[in-house]
């Protein structure tokens, strides 16, 4: 049956959409095993997996693109491999060699290709790679075994409209503690974010903004994205702490806008109470892309950017020069683009 003549490529959102195939690898006494492609979605877990009770896991976010030839290629995929590392060294969990977590993914995707978004739609195929500590042990301690795993599913917009800017506001929730695990991208810095975003979407708003931790003065994300503002001056700023995800697209947009836009660029604290120094701002992440900022909500008054119904011309021209290069449209720097 072939799944590309079912689903409405135009009209996905972000949900989990179950596809034929998804990669398990196990860890045991100090190895990973050769890991295979299994239809069943549900893990068995045991009852005291430190996973369950103490949120040793992690995760990683990526997408597949299909390009105007056909072809299917990762943007970036290195950097996750790399990041997820990154937490798993935190978390004191085994690494993933970067070798075996690309060719997972692209295993998952070979297996899943039916699902891949046509060129064109909007869509893409979103990957999660996660890490679970498995295996019965009840103290506070690392896992004595591990799951590796890797799914995926067809996605469009993660914010409602794609393009279309949305408000913020600003939350008294902190989503992760300075010196915590704000940089790694582990489960319970999401499970701590719920109850703030659950509030900003209770008020009309499309998720929260985070404040630094310490002195609740400084702009840190946008709910599961970083944030960005263009200063009045046509600078491309976005914030510099020690508590936030250091996310791929961020990085990414901070090299095109320098390269490409020709624009100044800086990683600095971005204070909620000097909005006022820009002209457009952002939100930016693998699911959010790139997502434009109408408004900010704090201390009861609504803080417009650009419009809150219009794109401004350098969120739109960032935005179509980083969707050109993971669509293959555009040529990207090098090593960027992984081709399936
Ligand atoms: N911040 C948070 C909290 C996220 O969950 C994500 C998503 O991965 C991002 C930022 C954006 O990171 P990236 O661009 O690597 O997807
Ligand atoms: C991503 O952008 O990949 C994310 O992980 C965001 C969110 C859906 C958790």
């Amino acid at each position: 049956m072939d799944k590309k003549t079912e689903l409405n490529w135009e009209e996905l959102g972000f949900d989990y959409i179950k596809t034929d195939y998804r990669y398990l690898s196990y860890w045991n006494n100090g190895s990973w095993d050769e890991g295979l492609l299994t239809k069943d979605n549900v893990l068995k877990l045991g009852e005291a997996s430190p996973c369950l009770h103490y949120g040793q896991q992690c995760f990683e976010g990526l997408k597949a693109y299909q390009t105007k030839n056909g072809d299917i290629q990762f943007f970036r995929i290195d950097q996750n491999a790399k990041r997820m590392q990154d937490s798993c060294k935190r978390l004191l969990m085994p690494i993933i060699p970067e070798e075996t977590f690309i060719n997972a993914c692209i295993d998952v995707v070979k297996a899943n290709l039916a699902y891949i978004p046509p060129y064109g739609t909007g869509g893409s195929l979103y990957l999660r790679p996660m890490m679970i500590g498995i295996g019965n042990s009840i103290a506070v301690k690392p896992a004595s075994e591990y799951l590796f795993t890797v799914f995926c599913m067809p996605v469009g917009a993660y914010f409602k409209g794609g393009m279309t800017p949305v408000n913020f506001m600003v939350s008294d929730y902190d989503r992760a503690a300075s010196n915590g695990t704000g940089q790694q991208k582990v489960g319970g810095n999401y499970a701590a974010s719920m109850i703030a975003h659950e509030i900003a979407e209770k008020k009309g708003f499309a998720d929260c903004i985070y404040l630094d931790p310490i002195t609740h003065t400084k702009i840190e994300e946008v709910g599961a994205a970083n944030f960005f503002g263009i200063t009045k001056d046509n600078r491309f700023i976005t914030p510099n702490s020690n508590s936030i995800l250091p996310s791929i697209t961020k990085y990414s947009l901070l090299h095109l806008a320098e390269h490409f836009l020709k624009m100044e660029t800086s990683e600095e604290d971005v204070y909620i109470d000097e909005l006022d120094l820009f002209a457009e701002a952002g939100a930016c992440g693998t699911a959010a892309v790139i997502t434009p900022i109408g408004g900010i909500f704090h201390h009861h008054r609504l803080h417009v950017f650009y419009s809150e119904t219009e794109v401004g011309p350098v969120t739109k021209k960032l935005y179509e020069t980083l969707t050109a290069i993971q669509l293959g449209d555009l040529a990207g720097p090098s090593g960027w683009i992984y081709k399936i």
